[in-house]
This record gives C-alpha cells, sequence and structure tokens, in this order.
C-alpha cells in the first residue's frame, strides 16, 4: 500500500532532505507526490530545463525507498510566462486581465500556454520516463477554471457552439433567444455570458463549454505522458463536489485511477459525512478504488486557522477513506512551509521540523493500513444504492437557484446522511451510468432532464427497482428550456402524480408543518420550497397541514410495474424525515444494512477475493459499544470479537466477516 506525503524539497535547504526522507521511512512512508508547483524551477526561462534539483531530491527518497508520484507543474505559470505572453493570463467577466500571483490564473484557449504546458510536460515526461522511483503522474493540481473572457476564449466558444448545434437556427432554437430579442444572426454575435442574468441556455453551455476546456488541456497532458512514460499511471487530484468548473466524470476518463484532496475538519464537522460523501463521488468515476493525494495532517487556514485535529483524528479521517475504498493515503503536507500563503496549512511537522504527536499518529495509521493491505486488496464496496449527481443540473442552478441557496450537493446530502446514518453504502453515479446492480436509485433535483434519462429511470423502476426523485426534477430541457409537458413530465406515470403549481418558501418566515400519514407517521416541517403536489394514482404519505393545500401532497409513494417510485415535493427541516424516509425506500427495497449503526458510528463493506471486511469508524469524541457479529477477527487488534466491541473516541474497527 501507498503511503506517504506531499513533500517540497525546494523549499528547504538540500542538507535537510536527508532528514526528511529517513524521518519519511521511519513512519513507514513509500511515496512521496513532488513538484506540481514547481514549473520556474524545472524551466527558469523558456525552454531550458533543470532538473537536477528533483533528480537530487529524487536520489535522496529513493535510498530510503520511497517512490514518486510527479505532478505536472502547470498549476502555476512561471511569471516570465505571464511576462513574455500575458494573454496567458485569463481576463475575468469586468474585462480585466487577472493579476499574476496566485494559481490557476491561466486562459485555457491561449496558444502560448498550451504549448508550453504541453513542452514541460514532454520535457518531464521524457526525463523521468525511466527513472525507477518515478510510479506515476498527477495531471495539474484539481483543475478547475477560471473562467475567461477573452477574445480567443470567445472565438473557441463560438466554434465550440458550432460543431455542438451546426446552424444558428438550430441554436437560437436551443436557447429560445425570441425572449427579449436576442436572436443571433451570426456566430460572431455570440457573447460569452459574463452576466448572472445572461440567457440561463447560454450559461449552462458555457459552463459545459468551460468544463470541456479543461478536460481538453488536461488530454494534452495525457497524450504525452501516455506516449512517453507507458508503464506509469495517471492520476489527478479532485476536490470532490469542492468545486463546480469542470465535470468530474468527464474529467475522469482520461485518468487510470482517481484521487482527491480531502480536509473535513475544515467545516469542524462532529460527523465526517462530507468525507464520506466526497469519497463516494470519487470512487463513482472510474468505478474503482481511488487515492487519497492530500490528507489532512493538521489545521488549516490561509487567513485564520482553522481547528487542529484533535488526538486520534488523524488516523480515523485516514481508515474513514480506506473503508470507503482508498487504496493509498498522502498526506498534506510533509512540513508546514515558513512561506508564502499557505504558513498556516499545517503539515505533519510543523515549522520547526521536528517530529511531534502529528508524525506519531501518522507513523501509527501507517503501520495500521500496512498491517491491513495485504487484506484490503482486491476488495472495494458494493452498494446497491446510488445517488444520481448531475453536473448539468448544478450548472443550470447556479443562474437559477429555484429557491433559496440550493446546491445540489447539499440536496444529495439530505439522503446521503440519512443513508449513513442507516448503515448503508452508496454510489454516486452520473445519469448517464448504467443502473444494472442496484436496487434503490435517488435522484434528487434533476433540474435538467433529457427524455432519454426520464425513460431510463422509469424502466429502472418497471423493472423491480426504487427510485426517489424530488423537487425541481425534470422542469428542464438539455438546453435549459422549460419543458412544456405537466410536470414531472415523463416521470408521471410512473410517480402517479402530477404537478401543476409550485413555490419558492423564504426561510423561516413561510414554512408549512408537514403531517405524515399512518403510512408515514411523524410532523415535520416544510421549507424553502413546496410542490403543490395533485397525488392521483400515488399513496400520500406526507401532507401539507396548510388551508389551501389541503388536497395537495408533499411525499408520495407508487408502485408501478415490479417496483415503486417514491416522490418528494419539499425540504424537511428534521434530519429525522429523511431517516424515516430513507427507511421506507429501504423497506420497499427489502434492503438491509450488516450492521445497523448507533449515531455517530459510520459502517461500510469492502468486499471480494472471497473476503469481507467490515468497518467501523466511531466520530464521537467518547467511547462506544456496541453490538457486532460474534466469533470474527478483528483485524487491527488481531483480537476475536464477542458480542458487543467498544470502540475509543475515533476509535475504529475491521472485522472480517466469516
Ligand atoms: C488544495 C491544494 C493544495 C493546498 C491545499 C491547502 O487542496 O491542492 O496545494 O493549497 O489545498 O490549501
Ligand atoms: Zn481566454
Amino acid at each position: 500500500m501507498y503511503i506517504g506525503a506531499d513533500y517540497y524539497p525546494e523549499h528547504w535547504p538540500r542538507n535537510r532532505w536527508e532528514t526528511d526522507a529517513r524521518l519519511m521511512k521511519k513512519a513507514g512512508f513509500n511515496v512521496v507526490r513532488l513538484a506540481e508547483f514547481s514549473w520556474v524551477m524545472l524551466e527558469p526561462e523558456e525552454g531550458r530545463f533543470e532538473f537536477d534539483w528533483l533528480d537530487d531530491a529524487i536520489n535522496v527518497l529513493g535510498r530510503q525507498g520511497i517512490s514518486v508520484i510527479l505532478g505536472t507543474p502547470t498549476a502555476v505559470m512561471p511569471a516570465w510566462l505571464a511576462r513574455k505572453y500575458p494573454n496567458a493570463l485569463a481576463v475575468q467577466n469586468t474585462g480585466q486581465r487577472i493579476v499574476w500571483g496566485l494559481r490557476k490564473n491561466n486562459c485555457f484557449t491561449n496558444g502560448a500556454y498550451r504549448l508550453l504546458s504541453e513542452r514541460i510536460t514532454r520535457a518531464m515526461a521524457g526525463h523521468y520516463h525511466n527513472n525507477p522511483r518515478v510510479i506515476g503522474w498527477q495531471t495539474d493540481n484539481e483543475i478547475n477554471g477560471p473562467h475567461c473572457y477573452c477574445d480567443t476564449c470567445r472565438a473557441e466558444w463560438q466554434d465550440w457552439l458550432r460543431a455542438r448545434y451546426g446552424s444558428l437556427q438550430t441554436l437560437n432554437q436551443a436557447w429560445g433567444t425570441h425572449f427579449w430579442g436576442h436572436f443571433y444572426q451570426t456566430w460572431g454575435e455570440i457573447q460569452t455570458p459574463t452576466h448572472e442574468h445572461h440567457n440561463p441556455s447560454a450559461c449552462l453551455d458555457w459552463r459545459r463549454f468551460n468544463s470541456w476546456l479543461n478536460i481538453r488541456f488536461q488530454h494534452e497532458q495525457v497524450v504525452v505522458l501516455r506516449s512517453l512514460c507507458p508503464r506509469h499511471f495517471i492520476t489527478h487530484n479532485f476536490m470532490a463536489f469542492g468545486t463546480t468548473q469542470t465535470n468530474p466524470h468527464d474529467l475522469a476518463m482520461d485518468l487510470d485511477v482517481a484521487a482527491w484532496d480531502n480536509y473535513p475538519v475544515w467545516a469542524d464537522p462532529e460527523i465526517k459525512y462530507g468525507a464520506a460523501c466526497g469519497a463516494d463521488l470519487v470512487r463513482s468515476l472510474k468505478k474503482k478504488n481511488f487515492w487519497i493525494m492530500e490528507q489532512t495532517a493538521g489545521g488549516g487556514g490561509w487567513d485564520v486557522l482553522n481547528r487542529n485535529p484533535r488526538p486520534g483524528e488523524i488516523r480515523n479521517i485516514a481508515l474513514q477513506q480506506v473503508a470507503h475504498g482508498a487504496d493509498a493515503m498522502v498526506w498534506f503536507r510533509w512540513r508546514t512551509c515558513t512561506a508564502g500563503r499557505e504558513q498556516y496549512w499545517h503539515g505533519i511537522l510543523g515549522h520547526d521540523g521536528k517530529p511531534g504527536r502529528r508524525y506519531r499518529e501518522c507513523t501509527a495509521t501507517a503501520r495500521d493500513l500496512h498491517k491491513l493491505a495485504p487484506l484490503l486488496a482486491n476488495t472495494t464496496l458494493k452498494p446497491k444504492v446510488a445517488i444520481v449527481y448531475d453536473q448539468d443540473s448544478r450548472w443550470a442552478f447556479e443562474t437559477q437557484r429555484s429557491y433559496k441557496n440550493n446546491e445540489v450537493p447539499a440536496a444529495i446530502r439530505r439522503y446521503y446522511d440519512a443513508f449513513f446514518r442507516a448503515g448503508i453504502n452508496v454510489d454516486i453515479i452520473r445519469p448517464s451510468d448504467p443502473l444494472t446492480g442496484y436496487k434503490i436509485i435517488v435522484a434528487p433535483e434533476l433540474f435538467v432532464l433529457p427524455d432519454a434519462t426520464a425513460s431510463k429511470l422509469c424502466d429502472f423502476v418497471r423493472a423491480g427497482g426504487v427510485l426517489l426523485t424530488d423537487l425541481r426534477t425534470g422542469v428542464m430541457t438539455e438546453t435549459c428550456l422549460a419543458h412544456t409537458h405537466t410536470l414531472p413530465g415523463l416521470l408521471t406515470d410512473m410517480l402517479g402524480i402530477t404537478i401543476e403549481e409550485y413555490e419558492g418558501l423564504n426561510g423561516d418566515k413561510q414554512t408549512y408543518p408537514l403531517a405524515g400519514t399512518d403510512a408515514f407517521p411523524g410532523t415535520f416541517t416544510s421549507t424553502l420550497y413546496a410542490d403543490w403536489i395533485k397525488p392521483g394514482q400515488a399513496e400520500v404519505l406526507a401532507r401539507y397541514d396548510a388551508w389551501h393545500l389541503k388536497s395537495h401532497a408533499a411525499l408520495t409513494r407508487h408502485r408501478h410495474g415490479k417496483g415503486t417510485g417514491y416522490y418528494l415535493g419539499t425540504i424537511a427541516a428534521e434530519p429525522a424525515f429523511y431517516d424515516a424516509l430513507i427507511k421506507a425506500v429501504l423497506d420497499s427495497a427489502k434492503l438491509k444494512p450488516v450492521l445497523a449503526p448507533p449515531p455517530g458510528i459510520e459502517i461500510t463493506l469492502r468486499e471480494g477475493a472471497s473476503r469481507k471486511l467490515l468497518f467501523i469508524i466511531n466520530h464521537l469524541e467518547q467511547a462506544v459499544t456496541m453490538k457486532v457479529p460474534a466469533g470474527n477477527v478483528e483485524l487491527l487488534s488481531g483480537r476475536r470479537t464477542g458480542p458487543s466491541l467498544t470502540l475509543d473516541r475515533y476509535g475504529a474497527a475491521v472485522i472480517r466477516l466469516k
């Protein structure tokens, strides 16, 4: 198993490298990621390359048995590049060029930037393809834009639209340019949508186009790496749901393995739902296990400091990811940098470079992971539940939220967290992924719903699947025109409902009491949005308790073919509502967790190679005693399980099921 750190030898005097490498080895590390921000050190002036320092660092590390992943260093362009080719810097929507000095300042259509990025990639690949220490590549770093509004981007945008729509007549129709008299008569008239109130169809395509630019940029590097380094793997460090600039499923297509950067103490959650959900997305990108390329090793912050991981929490964070399918663990960063914007972003070592508490915890965690590694081999999660994440819908909501603060990842989390609490593992798939093998599909806020996807969801239910979908689903066509059918459009027969009216609700002032029926007992609160559902054929599970909505439903269920379709037309304030709903959905699918976890405990199952490994993670700062399957081996302690098990605060257990 690869375990290690993100290391920046160029930040430290050479006479320190040996100490670092020895400390890494002592910690059980066998990999580092290097160089993803080192373009100017590798190419100090255009066309002159200097690899000696990096060769030396790789040699020092190599002597301690440490392998290397190299980042293509294009996330920060050298100052000389920006000076020599100023158009390489992106133009903001105000028309002003970005001032060089951060990261990701580049325009993705600028010829100089693309050629130079390809050239540094080629130079590095040529230099390192035979280096026995180098095992793989990370493309760029957290690829995520920016949107650029320069002239070449505009020209490419027009070309992209021409390729997509073929004729202006088709584009005018697809965008509905009759509105406000925005009809285009030449391709050259098409503007980049600089304002959030530009035509929503144009805004959605603009986001698709920008995602495509990012993917093309990565592809140009991948082509070089594949041809020069056929033995190396190629990965990229995703931000899971943390950026909307690039469709992650598309970006992953060119890669061998997906990786991600996990910083869960940032938002200080008690229970790390977000880290679990991010991991499930990243695992689902390639439908296989993934790497952690940056794992929280200390408190972060670019201005104020975040909290420090508590004793035991570094291990908890790492094991949670392994429980979700991580097969490698790289902590960010080895040593806290004394300079620059990330002086506060704490690594395993502090500014002083002395191995302390965090080093000891990483060492102990590495020991656990090496111990588990042989049994983890060829195991992964095999969920029977998938949540659909639709990037198009997320983008479309960016120009028309529909209700206050609407965010697709938050919509996903309403259900995701309830599955987590129920001890049920999920995949996070894209709408075009196959649905075979799943018993339950949850499709939150599929705002942009092409007919083909709608039909696929109906087929899934007809064949015996359980579908749960909700508000704003099926509102828009693929080009962000409102469908003209009565909602929920093609899903009507399957869900057994119609929705003629709906509304946004304004914060705390406007809510409805939400009353469950006998089949779904309880009272809750409906917030932010309400579909006025006409139940038709469907069974009503909850209603709005409001004088004008007595005959309407808020939550329905409908048997269709061999399966069941659930529809929720609102957002409940109470997590308990979602727990009850997910319980009902699980019952409909006759699906049970391996083990029902007590509050604060997370359960996942890695299986394969005739092994079943049950991960139990305690997210609480207190010990928890719970029932477990007796007579199995707990792999971290090597002890046989009795009928119950006590997990320390932040503790974990990995039970090999018989
Ligand atoms: C991201 C980047 C890192 C670093 C960390 C901490 O994940 O990939 O280079 O900037 O955030 O800020
Ligand atoms: Zn540009």
